[in-house]
């Protein structure tokens, strides 16, 4: 076991502060695993929130040295041995106590997007999905909920007031999912574009960067959606179909 300095977030969001730890860590642990250390040992108030501790569930979301990540995933190994580790709250999202935040806002924006809409009169097993539109959909599914990459992007990072008009990378996502299905009927467009504030996103792929299932959020989920915006917007054929009922 070799003592390490962790600098962890404790208290609320605005009367918070960072405080100072010489914790033990052993080979092969992560972050997380120390931070058990800390709970048991040292700070057994420590609000730290996990479930799985496989990288699966998405709930040890937090910010180490600054890079939002899995604090399950985020190995030891990693840092240098003398370096110290400050564990910070996801800043996005208000703070409940020390390292656990309040992340309904991505709750709400998940309730706000209209359910799959297949054809009227569809049935179940009228229509085969061709394996790419399979795939297509799987990669946008290996979403665990972590919350990071809203985190991450800057449109709402440090500000509050673009929260309402802006739903984020992952629901956007689910947006650009439901509009690439070749039997969802609903206009995902206009939708993606006035109510979930796709114009926002400057394609900066922080929110790609930081996924930890690696999906290609901005190149296969928020580009081809604002492509398709942009054909609807600039095409005067599409504008023209749109226009009599068309997609
Ligand atoms: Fe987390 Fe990736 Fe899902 Fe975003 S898209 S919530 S980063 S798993
Ligand atoms: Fe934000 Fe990702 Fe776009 S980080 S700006 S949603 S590419
Ligand atoms: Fe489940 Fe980290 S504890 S993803």
């Amino acid at each position: 076991m070799t003592k390490r300095t962790f600098h962890v977030w404790r208290g609320g969001g605005d009367d918070g502060g960072l405080t100072r730890y010489e914790v033990e860590a052993n080979e092969g642990e992560v972050v997380l695993d120390v931070l058990h250390r800390l709970q048991a040992t040292q700070c057994p108030d420590l609000a730290v929130r996990w479930n799985c501790k496989a990288g699966k569930c998405g709930s040890c979301s937090m910010e180490i040295n600054g890079r939002p990540q899995l604090s399950c995933m985020a190995r030891m190994s990693s840092f240098e041995p003398d370096q110290s580790i400050t564990v910070t709250p996801m800043r996005t999202f208000p703070v409940i106590r020390d390292l656990v935040c309040d992340v309904s806002f991505n709750y709400q924006k998940a309730r706000e997007i209209p359910s799959f809409t297949p054809p009227e009169g569809s049935e179940p097993g009228d229509f085969r999905m061709s394996q790419a539109d399979v795939q297509r959909s799987q990669e946008f599914r290996k979403c665990i909920e972590c919350f990071l990459c809203q985190d991450v992007c800057h449109v709402i990072r440090d500000h509050e007031e673009n929260k309402e008009a802006f739903s984020g990378p992952r629901y956007l996502m689910r947006a650009a999912e439901l509009e690439l299905h070749p039997e969802d009927t609903a206009d995902r467009r206009s939708i993606a574009q006035e109510e979930f504030g796709l114009g926002y996103c400057n394609i900066t792929k922080c929110c790609t960067d930081v996924c930890p299932e690696n999906i290609a959020i901005t190149d296969n989920a928020l580009i081809p959606l604002k492509e398709r915006v942009a054909d609807r917007q600039y095409d005067p054929v599409v504008w023209l179909g749109s226009k009599i009922g068309l997609r």
